[in-house]
């Protein structure tokens, strides 16, 4: 028998969305008569846009007709998608080759799987709190994992310190679960500090459809030098609906290089198709003909119809917190609203109380790190008489 990956026994037994559909399940066979609200996984709950759906369907027409079929398609995604992104890039005033970019199943599987580029002995740096894939993936991987504290006090959101050096960093912006988001200075400090130290950020930008305020950055390549040390993730799952359809996609610039212990440089766009063409077969055909369509005028008019609706009702969760006096962030630039645990409860006592009391779902600070261990996320990706129920049921418990 193989001898099993021991950093396994480094994590905790179960993925944390894992653990909370297990306790919520557990709470639900013991109290059938309870209904139950779920403000806790970031699962969308809206259809997919009519063009979107339209082009699943005549994709699916054409994979049924010998003279449009398709087989493997090229594992870095169609020209027509990597096209239609390279432009969505453009209204950011973000200039990108199409063989920069590589479609995938999703900025999950990505931020993890990227981690196959570098070297054991590198010092990751990761937020805390943050999504728990990139610990995980790294722990998974045996690497040092520096952690920088995301705080009430900086508003979740840590900056470099000069005197701790990193090679690898992830940042999510907005963030996962904070929702917290840099703006352009702050960006600005971490593409010099990874310039620095010769280091590579790893940006997670899949909440960047959410940024209402125009002046906040959507994408880390709007700062100057960043083509030159940043890889970026973005996904449709939050922008169009796409949790279960699954696509995303990575860039990875050309400009970016990283050297081997003896100092030979590789660049990290050619290994990554290398990665990609051996461990990965591209997204299916019809997935990506729906992708594209999100892109255009009609996709991304529904998209953003979508975000409206998510994000009223962000404002109700928001609104309930400032009423009852809670601090929280987020709910702004992004669909989750992060708040401090009331009655002094950690967060995992939190979600017992939420779940108990008012059948509410949420997902507990402590998941996403040490520094979460007294906050607690609600999503806005439920339905708005679903949101309005769980906040008046929210407020009747805490009134107490
Ligand atoms: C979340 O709830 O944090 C997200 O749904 C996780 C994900 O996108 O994988």
């Amino acid at each position: 028998m193989a001898n099993f990956n021991e950093k396994f026994l480094d994590l905790k037994e179960s993925y944390l969305f894992s653990e909370v559909a297990k306790r919520v399940s557990a709470f639900q066979q013991s109290n059938p008569e309870k209904s139950v609200i779920r403000l806790g996984i970031g699962d969308v709950t809206l259809p997919l846009g009519k063009t979107v759906v339209q082009a699943l369907h005549s994709a699916a027409d054409e994979m049924g007709v010998a003279e449009s079929f398709r087989g493997y398609g090229p594992e870095q995604g169609y020209d027509f998608l990597r096209e239609a992104i390279q432009s969505h890039y453009s209204t950011f005033g973000v200039k990108l080759d199409t063989d920069e970019i590589f479609v995938s199943d999703g900025a999950k599987s990505d931020t993890g799987n990227i981690t196959d580029l570098f070297s054991k002995d590198n010092t990751v740096m990761i937020p805390d709190p943050v999504y728990p894939v990139y610990v995980d993936t790294n722990t998974m991987n045996d690497r040092n994992i520096v952690y920088i504290n995301g705080t009430a006090e900086n508003d979740f959101l840590p900056m470099p310190d000069r005197s701790v050096h990193a090679d690898i960093i992830y940042i999510c912006s907005p963030n996962n679960p904070t929702g917290a988001c840099y703006n352009r200075a702050q960006l600005r400090e971490w593409v010099d500090y990874a310039l620095e130290n010769d280091a590579v950020i790893l940006f997670d930008s899949a909440y960047e459809c959410f940024i209402s305020d125009s002046g906040l950055p959507h994408s880390i390549y709007e700062t100057e030098g960043a083509e030159r040390c940043a890889v970026e993730f973005c996904s449709l799952s939050k922008t169009a609906g796409f949790t279960g359809t699954r696509c995303g996609y990575t860039v990875v610039p050309k400009a970016i290089t990283s050297k081997s212990s003896d100092g030979r440089e590789m660049s990290l766009n050619k290994m990554w198709n290398r990665r990609q063409c051996t461990k990965f077969n591209g997204v299916p055909y019809i997935v990506q003909r729906a992708a594209a369509a999100v892109f255009s005028e009609d996709g991304m008019k529904e998209a953003k119809a979508m975000i409206a609706h998510y994000m009223e009702n962000a404002k109700i969760i928001a609104d309930t917190m400032n009423d009852l006096g809670i601090r929280y962030t987020g709910g702004i630039n992004s669909p989750y609203i992060w708040f401090e645990c009331p009655f002094g409860m950690d967060s995992w006592q939190f979600f017992d109380f939420l779940l108990e009391k008012a059948g509410v779902v949420g997902t507990p600070g402590a998941g996403f790190g040490m520094n979460g261990n007294n906050w607690f996320r609600l999503t806005a990706f439920n339905n708005k008489e679903n949101t309005v129920e769980a906040m008046n049921r929210f407020r009747s418990i805490l009134k107490k």
